[in-house]
């Protein structure tokens, strides 16, 4: 059916000449006395083919339906457009209607809707700009993640979505089970006897990919993930999603020096292949969503990631004489309002904090020398805050142990994470980019809800 059409990126890009068929939606149709107007688009590519069709093309039952919203296939003349801005136009003629969309009820009018309605017809929103864009840009974005890693020959690994270990020792896991919720088994001390469970344990979605990319490193010395992860937190903030995509690379070999820079090339990478080949979506975005960004994002390229200790980081901070909703101290996790602060008042660029408290870390994170302190780095950048976390690993089986244990955790889970520090362990570090969050930074938009496409947060899993 589709063969011998073009989409609408290939009918802008070719010569005027000769005949075509392209399908598409008609985003607006404006008639003038002998001529009418479609805009038509398919998602190939931001700007719309222009349609004209003179009086009479048309049959008055074809001419009635041709709306906002139909979905057409078009043949005709494709001829150099007299009007500004678009090199070619098709002059219209013959003229078919796949699917109507009765302008009474179509959702999707011309006028400009609000972010927050689009979400309620997910359905119907990647027929909008804004969500064309936003899709366009996360497929070449998740390809630049590829390109990036498979360009330094790092393996592409899979890590399992349904586990049994709490990878961020944060209990923030859904649980996964085949048990009947009604009539649930119970041990005789009254517990819930998962021995009778589809896994014969306690099963949850992942949280982390990281536990598994350790023992891969620790064969493939460089690999990465590129998965969903899940958490059950109650944060209901345009940061945060309950599922969302990490890319989490790990490498043997690496100590945190290597982490960081690896982290900042990644980082521009994917900026640098956006510019590149999404150059009108980033131009839409930059004119309507976020005025300045291809400027911000060239100045991101630009300079060098900063680099400061959180001891500093918090000493700054309190130096600041800023008041902020959560007052700074040694030893507190870093709030938005901080992370946010340091990156877009102090340093004006993205930084990597790294060496946080050992207390607000996780298990997993290699203790320095001063027995406080950690060997974690977060990069912060503007607009975001934490884009990405990340550490040295703990190496050390007897130390590994006794983190464990001191953040009140079960070793039993870990058995395997243990041993692989008593067989042929090395030092090894890696992180973890949140990609809806590299989505934001790259497009601009303000809610995590808006860079995927069927967002699921607390009490919204629809669609
Ligand atoms: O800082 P996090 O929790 O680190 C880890 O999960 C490590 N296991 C990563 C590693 O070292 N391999 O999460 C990493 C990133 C965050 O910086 C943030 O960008 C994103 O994942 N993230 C979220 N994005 C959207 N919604 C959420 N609820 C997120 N939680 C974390
Ligand atoms: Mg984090």
């Amino acid at each position: 059916m589709r063969k011998g059409s073009l989409s609408v990126r290939e009918a802008l890009a070719a010569s005027p000449g000769g005949t075509i068929t392209v399908n598409g939606w008609v985003r607006t149709r404006r008639q003038s006395k002998a001529l009418s107007f479609v805009e038509l688009n398919d998602g190939s590519s931001f700007k719309n083919l222009q349609v004209v069709i003179e009086g009479g093309t048309l049959s008055p039952e074809t001419d009635a339906q041709l709306t906002t919203g139909s979905c057409i296939q078009v043949t005709g003349g494709l001829v150099a457009s007299p009007a500004a801005g678009q090199p070619v136009e098709l002059r219209a003629k013959e003229m078919h209607i796949w699917g109507t969309a009765p302008a009474a009820t179509y959702p999707l009018q011309k006028k400009g809707h609000s972010l927050e309605y689009l979400r309620e017809i997910a359905h119907l929103r990647p027929r909008t700009n804004t969500f064309g864009a936003v899709f366009r840009v996360r497929n070449a974005l998740a390809f630049a993640v590829h390109s990036f890693f498979q360009e330094r020959n790092f393996l592409y690994i899979q890590a399992p979505v349904i586990t049994a270990s709490d990878a961020e020792g944060a209990g923030a896991m859904f649980g996964v089970t085949a048990l009947d919720l009604m009539n649930l088994p119970r041990t005789p001390e009254g517990k819930i006897d998962y021995s009778q469970d589809f896994f014969g344990s306690p099963a949850y979605l992942t949280v982390s990919g990281q536990l598994e990319a350790e023992i891969m490193a620790l064969a493939f010395s460089q690999v990465y993930t590129f998965a969903p992860t899940f958490r059950a937190e109650e944060s209901n903030t345009a940061r945060h999603a309950s599922e969302f995509w990490m890319i989490e690379p790990e490498m043997a070999f690496y100590d945190l020096d290597d982490n960081r820079e690896l982290a900042e090339d990644f980082i521009k990478y994917q900026i640098r292949y956006v510019m590149k080949h999404c150059a009108d979506d980033l131009e839409f975005f930059d004119q309507r969503i976020e005025p300045g960004l291809i400027k911000a994002l060239t100045h991101v390229l630009e300079s060098p990631f900063e680099y400061v200790p959180y001891t500093e980081a918090v000493r700054r901070l309190e130096q600041s004489g800023e008041r902020f909703q959560y007052p700074v101290h040694w030893g507190m996790d870093l709030q938005t309002e901080h992370e946010r602060y340091l990156t877009e008042q102090l340093f004006k660029q993205p930084i990597v904090v790294t060496d946080y408290p050992k207390k607000i870390k996780a298990f997993y994170m290699r203790e320095n020398e001063d027995g406080q302190t950690v060997r974690a780095m977060d990069v912060l950048v503007p607009r975001i805050g934490e884009i990405i976390g990340g550490s040295q690993r703990e190496e050390r089986e007897d130390v590994l142990r006794r983190r464990i244990q001191e953040m009140g955790m079960g070793l039993e889970p870990y058995w395997w994470y243990l041993e692989l520090r008593k067989y042929g362990t090395a030092p090894h570090s890696g992180f973890g980019l949140g990609f809806e969050r590299m989505l934001m930074f790259v497009t601009g938009m303000k809610n995590i809800r808006d860079v995927i496409g069927f967002p699921r947060t607390p009490g919204n899993a629809a669609f």
